[in-house]
């Protein structure tokens, strides 16, 4: 392991290099602990590069083991080579040259699943972003680009495909019991983007017929025996390939496409040029080991992948700090697809739900960074909710200042434009700019600038001039780094509603622009009036989150009762609810921590209950409107001195305070929405099951015994149901012989699915309360843990750290050390899965004084220890400062 030098990268720095590479031809000889590698690069110096600049090429834990220019041996005294670097002397001044490095690596010792590396039995890589120098040296970043032709030679046991990039060129007998494939890639593209496959592996495939009439091979490779698991995904793949031609007018480029599925991943799937790699946790479904949850998220992440075929691939980024410019345009996109595939409005409140839950505490907390981070020190850190969920919202607020038509034409600009570039966020910017005419500069303050922003709003009515005042101030937090902040271009999606329920045209807006319904919020402080409003209108404001925001705004319940009932944007009368529910959760928790009687508005429950009970709203978005405000958001509004217990109690009561006044409508939505007749994964059957299911969550409440859940665990017909009875059952009933059998039932049925073991890991993990660390502790010495395959650690030790703030908030600190040890033993191995579940001790300044003690002091631990990777400690110091 490569441990912390300290270096860190900053953006003003950027230079290109001094060489431009031509062309790469590699030769893979796999074997499992010694593979020989032969990478054949042609240069030419960079035209005004002085003749005597080194060539300098990056390596991780390389060896090197022989090295030649032009076919001939290059002395010694020429050249020098590290682990980390190889710099060669006395290069060509004019003419192209080629240079041919041959160096071994260790697949199989390769435990940090960077570079090259060995997963059941099946040799993969992940290059992004800076593994592909751990394969070769190279000059391993992004704005280097080239054809790639790739030989593969491996024994024919046990590697029946061999799999790269571009094109299929041929392959055939190699030498004894060898074989060889060999591909070629004519689309130029940075060494991020390389992949190489070899294996065992069971195939299904289909085809595509493109927009222009081009048939292209789809093929998704599993285990053997899993193939029929896979069809979801291939159908997933299909439609996102057409959706992007209808949508943006993006053909795919290659004669096949691959999706390769593996068991041993760090993240969820990586966009290799016409071979995608993805954990197979993305890819594998069927109604009796995937929930809803898993289908729509193989949707959504196959869509990434192969949205970023234009997006990060076609046009990809000038360096690393230019991420967001492929992952959030890239995750914008997969938004709009999914919208477009299920429910819009409930799609959104989903996106929204997780941007304040994860990204929000992110940015108000120690790791706030801008989506266009200026300095790093380790970039696999940097893959963030903020470069990947702000960087949509990002996008989406271009869309939303833009209109759809003038979007359009700027995306459709910077294909044009950019194809075949490693460009930058302000070339993406520009485009929209001269797409539409308008000046975005101010609006470039976004990806620069880190915090949440926070716009207070009052309002006036006044009758006599049938004038509505809107009163707007804007302020950006200050975070690590950024101390004072410029005033945004703040996109707010506005209405007045009126006493009938109607939304009110104004007969002219003054203060700044309203355009469709928006309003731009360009100053400080910027106040508007609406003329011509007859009656005094309730304000809903930032529909549809136009805009990633904390709002301040003092509006009475009777108003946010009004928008519940009224609103035509289903977000905001979602988010209506939500605003009403939280003081009432506030409220709740003061009032545990100070032994008072814990009471809730009983207009906020009345409204609550009448919603889900109205059969003309779509299950899955009355599912959300039940779903409360998590523990972390409580937190996250009570902004200091947290005690997680109080929270979880308070919220508790109030599914409780739900559960006893709605008891007949809760009964009711589980009666009417049965599972009836056989399992489909669209979005209208998955709303009605979440919408039961979560009925009988609250049911739980209301109820003294686990018997309704242990039914509905024995009837379940699919993994949703039974996944979620089974929570209930062990959240609800930890200590009832019911919870015991239904786990024992669970893991004898599925011993033999490692994904589905998750699940049984990952419900255990989350239950709340004192008896959590002992159970997860005694789970890290069961069979199916397996402390090397990331997915389980995080489905153990990443749940308990984020998904289970009582049992790991637990007041003596005891779950904190025990984060820290497994911290730093899981460090040994794999950096960036330790610096990932690290993080979720972000927010521990907001602890109440005595978990915030231990938790400084269990982070010192971490600190203090010997060789941290560059990972964890980057980590580790900046939640530490
Ligand atoms: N580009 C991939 C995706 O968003 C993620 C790769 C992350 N890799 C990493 N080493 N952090 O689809
Ligand atoms: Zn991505």
């Amino acid at each position: 392991m490569r441990t912390d030098t300290g270096q860190i990268v900053h953006l003003a720095d950027y230079r290109p290099t001094d060489f431009v590479l031509e062309r790469v031809d590699l030769t893979f000889e796999l074997d499992p602990q010694n593979t020989k590698v032969e990478a054949r690069l042609i240069f030419h110096r960079r035209e005004g590069v002085d003749a005597s600049a080194p060539l300098v090429l990056d390596g991780d834990e390389l060896m090197l083991s022989g090295l030649l220019l032009d076919q001939i041996d290059i002395p010694a005294a020429q050249y020098d080579a590290t682990p980390d670097r190889l710099t060669i002397r006395d290069l060509p001044a004019e003419t192209p040259f080629e240079i041919c490095v041959t160096n071994y690596i260790n697949p199989e010792a390769n435990t940090q699943l960077m570079g090259l590396y060995r997963t059941n039995g099946v040799y993969c890589t992940q290059c992004e972003a800076e593994g592909f120098r751990r394969i070769t040296y190279f000059p391993d970043r992004p704005d280097v680009l080239a054809p790639y032709t790739i030989t593969i030679v491996a024994a024919k046991e046990g590697n029946t495909f061999l799999l790269s990039n571009g094109n299929f060129l041929g392959g055939g007998n190699y030498d004894e019991g060898r074989h060889f494939a060999a591909w070629f890639d004519p689309h130029p593209k940075p060494s991020y983007l390389f992949a190489l496959v070899a294996g065992d592996l069971g195939l299904i495939e289909d085809t595509f017929t493109t927009m222009s009439g081009r048939d292209v091979a789809l093929k998704i490779y599993v285990e053997h025996g899993k193939e029929p698991r896979a069809a979801y995904a291939m159908d997933a793949l299909k439609r996102s390939m057409k959706w992007d031609e209808e949508r943006f007018g993006r053909e795919y480029d290659l004669d096949i496409f691959m999706i390769v599925a593996v068991s041993d991943f760090n993240m969820g799937a990586m966009e290799n040029k016409g071979l995608n790699v993805f954990n197979d946790k993305y890819v594998l479904a069927d109604p009796e080991t995937a929930t809803d949850a898993d289908y729509a998220n193989i949707e959504r992440i196959i869509a990434h992948e192969y949205f970023h075929n234009w997006t990060g691939n076609r046009i990809t980024c000038r360096d690393w700090f230019q991420l967001c410019l492929k992952e959030g345009l890239t995750v914008y996109r997969d938004q709009e697809f999914s919208s477009d595939m299920r429910s819009r409005a409930v799609k959104r409140i989903a996106d929204v739900r997780h941007l304040k839950s994860e990204q929000f505490p992110e940015d108000g907390g120690p790791l706030a960074h801008p989506p266009r981070p200026d300095k790093y020190r380790e970039i696999n850190n940097f893959y963030t909710t903020t470069v990947y969920e702000k960087g949509a919202e990002i996008t989406g607020m271009i869309a939303t200042i833009l209109g759809e038509d003038d979007f359009r034409k700027g995306m459709d600009l910077y294909f044009e434009r950019h194809d075949g570039d490693a460009a930058t966020v302000e070339d993406f910017v520009k485009c929209f700019e001269e797409a539409s005419g308008r000046d975005l500069s101010q609006f470039f303050r976004w990806y620069i600038q880190a915090g949440t922003p926070l716009v207070s709003a009052s309002t006036s009515y006044d009758a006599a001039s049938s004038t509505f005042t809107l009163s707007l101030e804007q302020t950006v937090p200050a975070t690590p780094g950024q101390s004072s902040k410029q005033a945004l271009y703040i996109p707010l999606s506005t209405a007045l509603i009126l006493d009938n329920g109607q939304i009110a045209a104004p007969s002219k807006v003054e203060g700044g622009e309203y355009k469709n319904g928006v309003l731009h919020l360009t100053e400080r402080s910027q106040t508007f009036s609406f003329s011509g409003i007859s009656s005094r209108p309730v304000l809903s404001l930032n529909r549809g989150f136009s805009a990633p925001i904390n709002l301040h705004l003092e509006q009475s319940a009777e108003d946010m009762v009004q928008i519940a009932r009224h609103d035509t944007d289903m977000f905001s009368r979602w988010q209506a609810l939500t605003t009403l529910a939280m003081p009432n959760l506030v409220k709740a928790t003061n009032a545990v921590r100070n032994d008072a009687p814990v009471a809730f508005d009983a207009g906020f429950i009345t409204t609550l209950i009448e919603v889900i009970g109205d059969d003309a709203l779509e299950p899955a978005f009355r599912a959300q409107v039940l779903a409360l405000p998590s523990e972390s958001d409580i937190a996250r509004e009570i902004g200091s001195s947290n005690d997680p217990d109080a929270i979880h109690q308070a919220r508790n009561a109030a599914m409780a305070a739900i559960a006893k006044a709605g008891v007949e409508t809760l009964t009711a939505l589980f009666d009417a929405f049965e599972d009836k007749g056989a399992y489909s994964p669209d979005a209208t059957s998955a709303g009605r099951r979440s919408l039961r299911n979560i009925a009988m969550s609250y049911l739980s409440f209301a109820e003294e015994t686990p018997k309704r859940a242990a039914d509905a665990f024995a009837a379940a017909s699919n993994m949703t149901d039974l996944a979620h009875a089974l929570s209930i059952l062990t959240q609800r009933f930890p200590d009832s012989a019911e919870a015991a059998q239904a786990l024992a039932t669970f893991e004898a049925r599925f011993a033999d699915n490692a994904l589905v073991l998750d699940k049984w890991l990952s419900i255990q993990a989350a239950i709340p309360g004192e008896g959590a660390l002992g159970r997860i502790k005694s789970l890290t010495g069961s069979k199916h843990f397996v402390g090397t395959n990331p997915n389980r650690v995080r489905s153990l030790i990443g749940t308990f750290a984020f998904g289970n703030p009582t049992g790991f908030n637990r007041a003596d600190g005891e779950a904190y050390r025990f984060l820290a040890e497994q911290i730093v033993s899981i460090d040994k191995r794999n950096p960036q899965l330790a610096a990932r579940i690290l993080t979720s001790m972000r927010s521990w300044r907001s602890l109440e004084p005595v978990r915030a003690d231990h938790a400084r002091a269990a982070l010192t631990t971490i600190e203090r220890s010997p060789a941290l990777s560059t990972d964890v400690r980057d980590i580790v110091e900046r939640v530490l400062k």
